[in-house]
């Protein structure tokens, strides 16, 4: 009988490598990291905590999306469904967060779209942890879950960590057009931290660019590529 994983002990979930555990915990740093943004009142602090909240919550699910939804849809009878509904949830959490990032840091609506955004990522940690999570645990061994937590934790740590609405939500899409950006994004992640002077500003302008353009390139091919099949 399937139940939440927010109470089971480790040992239940599999162990700490199974993929229930490893969500568990990432699920519980990003709620530590929300309800610490929540009581900040320094706007710089909160756009640099916003920045690693977003870079988690990303890489977090598009590895969910590669790797662990279509195991979902394998082994779950009603794992269409299932994994649609959180795929809604995180396309409208892409949505948002590409939204918030567009405006102007000082805009009013600011707070207000951040708070809804949370609410978001808070209603997936539920759906995934008391409905999908549990009925994956009845599906698969705990060497399976184990063997699923390795692959989503590989996918995770070269996933893209920011948002891209116009990516499919499902592979073979998904993969093919985040992967080329997840290089993109993390030098971005990586150039903003250590571009102070201006020499410095102007090499990762540079380097950006040839990134932006690979990733175009990839993109065109590949859209190039899914229109041909369709034919
Ligand atoms: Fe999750
Ligand atoms: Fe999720």
């Amino acid at each position: 009988m399937a139940r939440t994983i927010k109470d089971q002990t480790v040992e239940e979930l599999g162990g700490d490598g199974s993929v229930l555990a490893r969500q568990r915990r990432e699920h519980a740093e990003m709620d530590r990291l929300m309800d610490r943004y929540q009581r900040l009142t320094d706007s710089e602090e909160q756009a640099r905590l916003l920045k690693e909240i977003v870079q988690l919550v990303f890489s977090h699910a598009f590895a969910e999306e590669t790797v662990l939804w279509p195991a979902v849809r394998c082994s779950v009878p009603d794992g269409e469904e299932l994994t649609a509904r959180v795929e809604q949830e995180h396309q409208q959490i892409n949505d948002l967060t590409s939204e918030i990032e567009r405006l102007d840091p000082q805009d009013p609506r600011r707070d207000e779209m951040v708070r809804r955004v949370f609410a978001l990522i808070r209603q997936d940690i539920r759906d995934e942890e008391d409905e999908l999570l549990p009925r994956l645990q009845d599906a698969l061994n705990p060497a399976g879950l184990r063997r699923l937590g390795a692959a989503w934790e590989a996918v995770r740590r070269s996933a893209p960590t920011r948002p891209h609405p116009a990516v499919p939500r499902r592979p073979p899409g998904n993969a093919l057009l985040g992967i080329p950006l997840s290089g993109y994004d993390r030098a971005r992640d990586a150039l903003g931290a250590s571009t102070g002077s201006t020499a410095g500003r102007r090499r990762a302008a540079v380097v950006l660019g040839l990134l932006a353009a690979a990733s175009a390139v990839v993109t065109v091919v590949v859209r190039g590529v899914r229109v041909t099949r369709r034919r």
